[in-house]
């Protein structure tokens, strides 16, 4: 009989911003899946709760706390109540998903203040979760960042894909994504020597209610599947907070069926 291997995250305490998120509760779930234990934090409080108690109520291990990104002592709130209730933090994945009112709105239409709103709250809030959790990783002897990216953040856009829809690609996502696959090596480089690495997570589309004919065209462009759905990302994410991948730092690893390509 071959030996049993323990679970990839056993007993790994990790931290999800934007837990209660469409990406976020997968991870969530993959996480305690796989051993771990998932604090679901998020600034919607009501949801992310339900989360923790969705996974709690199949014998999993969740907890449900709440965070702003764009506050830096909401951070320090959430590492503290973390610490104090788990006694240590392995990982934190920047998962959340901050827009303005007028997100989605055509580039000819995209005011100044908007577009600087939404690089402030998403690029600047996984700036300061990264820089809060890595500070706090330093000093306890190491951790794992995981950034969320997209494959918009590498890639120009297909505009075409989106003609006969109400969507579009936004222009502050694109500069937004770069940016975070960016901050992302300048984090790895930075914390090198401190055993704290961080990478990046991009995904392709995944699928949300969007209009048949848009998933058939994107799906053109794809292998056997298309636009994927969140549990499909979540094995990835797990590989990169396991220790099957700990000599791997500063990388942005794209999961989209092919759609880049
Ligand atoms: N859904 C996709 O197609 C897709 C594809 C590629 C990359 N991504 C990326 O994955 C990540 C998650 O996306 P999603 O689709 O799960 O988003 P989502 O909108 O479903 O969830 C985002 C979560 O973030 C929370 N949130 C918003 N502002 C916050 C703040 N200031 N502080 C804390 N929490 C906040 C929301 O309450 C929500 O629960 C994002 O970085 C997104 O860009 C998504």
């Amino acid at each position: 009989m071959p030996p049993t291997l323990p679970p990839l995250l056993k007993d790994k305490v990790i931290v999800v911003t934007g837990g209660a998120g469409l990406l976020g509760r997968a991870f969530c779930q993959a996480i305690s899946d796989h051993g771990g234990v998932a604090v679901v934090a998020d600034v919607d409080a009501a949801v992310a709760q339900a989360v923790a108690t969705g996974i709690s109520i199949h014998g999993g291990r969740a907890e449900a706390l709440p965070v702003d990104i764009t506050d830096a002592s909401s951070i320090q709130a959430l590492i503290g109540a973390v610490q104090s209730k788990w006694g240590r933090i392995d990982a934190v994945v920047n998962s959340a998903y901050p827009r303005s009112q007028s997100w989605g709105a055509k580039f000819e239409d995209v005011g100044y203040a908007d577009f600087c709103g939404n690089v402030a709250s998403h690029l600047g809030g996984y700036f300061l979760v990264a820089q809060q959790f890595a500070v706090y990783f330093r000093a306890s002897g190491g951790g794992n960042i995981v950034n969320l990216g997209s494959i918009y953040g590498t890639q120009a856009p297909r505009f075409e894909l989106y003609a006969d829809t109400p969507m579009t690609m936004p222009v502050e996502y694109a500069a937004i994504k770069a940016g975070v696959i960016q901050l992302t090596r300048y984090v790895a480089q930075y914390f090198k020597a401190d055993g704290v690495r961080c990478n990046a997570l991009s995904p392709g589309g995944i699928r949300d209610r969007q209009p048949e004919s848009f998933l058939a065209q994107y799906a053109s462009h794809c292998g056997a599947t298309g636009m994927l759905d969140p549990a499909d990302v979540a094995g990835t994410l797990v590989f990169l907070l396991s220790d099957a991948s700990r000599h791997l730092t500063g990388q942005n690893l794209i999961v989209d069926d092919g759609f880049c390509l």
